[in-house]
């Protein structure tokens, strides 16, 4: 048993969309969180820029004490997750891109169309194409950057004709010529608009790391008898800017749930 809190971050508020589903999976895990709201996006900056923001707070969540790292971000798993992993080698540090290639590995076969979208980052890297074929040759994958939805995110432009423009600028092209039937949502920023893509191409498979996530988290704490039981720590909610929408999602997030927050200003 392991009672510390596992230390999340993202460069913004995206990696809050995987703490619903640890919550419901491993309800009896604490969480210190940072959204790098100062800096965000990560997704269009020099991979070099998103290793140097990335080593800052994982350093700044270990002096948390926390068990395990999570970079409940895409562009951070896409780029840094060995970096950190050599910087920190006495914890382990889990990013969400593998968890999401196994399962579209599990689920899809090569009749399957797949797409990808991600920031830029993200995509350019490939870091899902050799995921996934790490765990399945021969399947069909397409990817596809879309700048623009982690700004308008960020901003809480959500549900209305911005978000469906953005959607279909970027989507409607990529996903008919390509016949997708699998949708990747290659960044914790895009749950939030999953509805949205949902109702606009209704029928697609959609993957979400953000959820596939978890069971990585909760493999590795099992294995090394570090799940957290009765633990008193309080979750806390960290950003190196107080956007108001950070502070409106949590609270969205974690409406009726019996999460409590606290946020303090963090100077990087
Ligand atoms: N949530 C981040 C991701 O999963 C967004 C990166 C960004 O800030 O561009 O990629």
């Amino acid at each position: 048993m392991d009672n510390r809190p596992i230390g999340f971050f993202d460069s913004g508020l995206g990696g809050l969309t995987t703490i619903p589903y640890l919550a419901e999976q491993l309800p009896e895990e604490k969480v210190v969180y940072f959204g790098d709201t100062a800096r965000t996006p990560y997704g269009s900056k020099a991979v070099s820029t998103i290793r140097q923001f990335s080593m800052e707070i994982a350093d700044f969540l270990r002096t948390h004490d926390v068990k395990m790292i999570v970079t409940a971000c895409n562009t951070v798993s896409a780029t840094c997750l060995d970096l950190l992993r050599e910087k920190y080698p006495d914890i382990p540090i889990i990013g969400v891109i593998e968890p999401a290639a196994e399962a579209v590995a599990r689920i899809c076969s090569e009749s399957n169309n797949i797409g990808i979208i991600g920031t830029k980052a993200t995509i350019s890297g490939g870091a899902y194409d050799a995921a996934i074929g790490r765990h399945k040759e021969g399947l069909s994958i397409y990817s596809e950057a879309c700048p623009i939805f982690v700004p308008l995110i960020e901003e809480g432009i959500l549900g209305n004709e911005i978000t469906t423009l953005a959607i279909k600028y970027y989507l409607d092209r990529f996903i008919y010529s390509n016949h997708i039937d699998t949708l990747v949502l290659g960044c914790t920023h895009y749950p939030l608009i999953r509805e949205e893509i949902d109702r606009l191409y209704p029928g697609l498979t959609i993957v979400d790391p953000s959820r596939e996530v978890i069971g990585a988290i909760e493999s590795v704490l099992r294995e090394r008898d570090m799940l957290a039981k009765d633990s008193t720590f309080e979750n806390t909610f960290y950003a190196s800017d107080l956007s108001e929408n950070f502070i409106n999602m949590i609270n969205t997030i974690f409406e009726e749930s019996e999460f409590k927050v606290a946020f303090k200003n963090l100077e990087l």
